[in-house]
């Protein structure tokens, strides 16, 4: 038996591969493009583990996804590939559009025709998961309800509106086709081995190296946070029980807003890394210029996961934010290498700018 996983060295994707090959005696064939987001690091506990195939490559090279696809007869395919950060789709939306939705059109197409020449059986156990997100949604006021299933897609960013997109997609492909896919809309992951453009693990290494804490706007922002195990024990749970054509709302029930999440980090660094000189890691907090279109708050109802699945969330913020601060300073040679190169071109533009 083997599964497929798509942007399996990026960070959700990275975690959910270790969580996987750590509960079941099964190949993955990992395929993943390496772009900057792509960290091998993150993978290299399986070095040895032959149960680990890693290849380098799109989802949208249809040649090389025929020739894994027939090679390996995968059983279920999991796509976490894209290009996932807002502001980076905002600086250039360009790759969000070849890869999120163009991507996404090739594996599918590729799937297709895989799948068409299944026999019947393992056409009815087949399932092609795709990981989605909550920013298709749009953005909630302080008094809306959280997210379900059926609330409206109304994406605002170029990031958001190339994830729908591909979600479209993906039904239509189940719809007129008859794929067997499953769709997960997730909130705001964190965790180990998540690339520090994303808040959480740019404010822990902000704070430790004695950088300024960027927050945007009023920081009055409001997101709903899950622990990234917590994910992938989603995703498992989509793929073993979930309804075929289905969309699951994937989240924590844990809404905060971002100057909080930064607050909370800073008095957890205070207590396991105190600084120096006895200030707080708070005095590090700097506001910058907002960012354009900023969603203000995201909330996800993760009721249908829970009624219809028994899915639910095993950490709390508390208990996953601790984890996570200590995960990185517990992991230095892994943070050291993330941050070279590329990533700090990144930091220059992003930050490089007035308030
Ligand atoms: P990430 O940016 O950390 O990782 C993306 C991975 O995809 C990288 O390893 C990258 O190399 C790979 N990739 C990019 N283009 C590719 C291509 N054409 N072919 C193959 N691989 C390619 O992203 P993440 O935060 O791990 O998110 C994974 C998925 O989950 C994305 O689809 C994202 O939209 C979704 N999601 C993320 C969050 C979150 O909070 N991070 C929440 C909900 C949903
Ligand atoms: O909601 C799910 C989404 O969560 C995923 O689909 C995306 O892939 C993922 O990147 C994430 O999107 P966000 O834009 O919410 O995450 P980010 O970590 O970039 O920002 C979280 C909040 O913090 C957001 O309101 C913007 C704000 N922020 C972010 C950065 C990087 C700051 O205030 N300062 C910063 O420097």
């Amino acid at each position: 038996m083997t599964i497929l996983v798509t942007g399996g060295a990026g960070f959700i994707g990275g975690n959910f591969v270790l969580d996987w090959l750590a509960e079941h005696n099964e190949t993955v064939i990992n395929l993943d493009a390496l772009t900057y987001a792509g960290n091998l690091d993150t993978l290299v506990s399986l070095k040895n583990n032959a149960k680990h195939i890693f290849v380098h490559g799109s989802i949208g090279d249809r040649t090389l996804l025929e020739k894994l696809l027939n090679e390996h007869q995968p059983r279920t395919i999991v796509n976490f590939a894209a290009e996932s950060h807002v502001d980076r789709s905002i600086h250039g939306p360009g790759d969000f559009i070849q890869t999120n939705i163009v991507g996404t059109f090739n594996l599918l197409e590729s799937v297709r025709a895989y799948w068409n020449n299944l026999d019947t059986e393992r056409q009815t156990a087949f399932r092609f998961l795709h990981v989605s997100t909550d920013e298709v949604y749009g953005t909630l006021s302080q008094e809306d309800p959280p997210f379900a299933e059926t609330n409206r897609y109304e994406p605002n960013s170029p990031y958001s509106a190339s994830k729908a997109a591909s979600d479209h997609l993906v039904r239509a492909w189940h719809h007129t086709y008859g794929l067997p896919v499953l769709t997960t809309n997730c909130s705001n992951n964190y965790g180990p081995y998540h690339f520090p453009e994303k808040l959480i693990p740019l404010v822990i290494l902000n704070a430790l190296a004695g950088k300024p804490l960027p927050i945007y706007g009023d920081g009055q922002q409001v997101r709903d946070w899950l622990y990234v195990k917590d994910h992938c024990s989603a995703i498992r749970r989509v793929l073993e029980a979930g309804k075929l054509g289905e969309t699951y709302n994937v989240g924590g029930w844990n809404e905060k807003a971002n100057l909080d999440v930064v607050q909370t980090i800073c008095a957890i660094l205070d207590e396991l890394k105190p600084r120096a000189d006895g200030e707080h890691y708070a005095s590090q907090i700097t506001f910058v210029q907002d960012r354009p279109g900023h969603d203000r708050r995201y909330a996800i109802d993760a009721r249908k996961l829970e009624r219809e699945l028994g899915w639910k969330p095993a950490e709390t913020f508390e208990s996953g934010i601790r984890k996570t601060v200590q995960w990185y300073l517990d992991n230095p040679q892994w943070v050291d290498n993330v941050t070279s190169g590329h990533y700090r071109d990144w930091i220059d533009q992003q930050y490089g700018r007035p308030a």
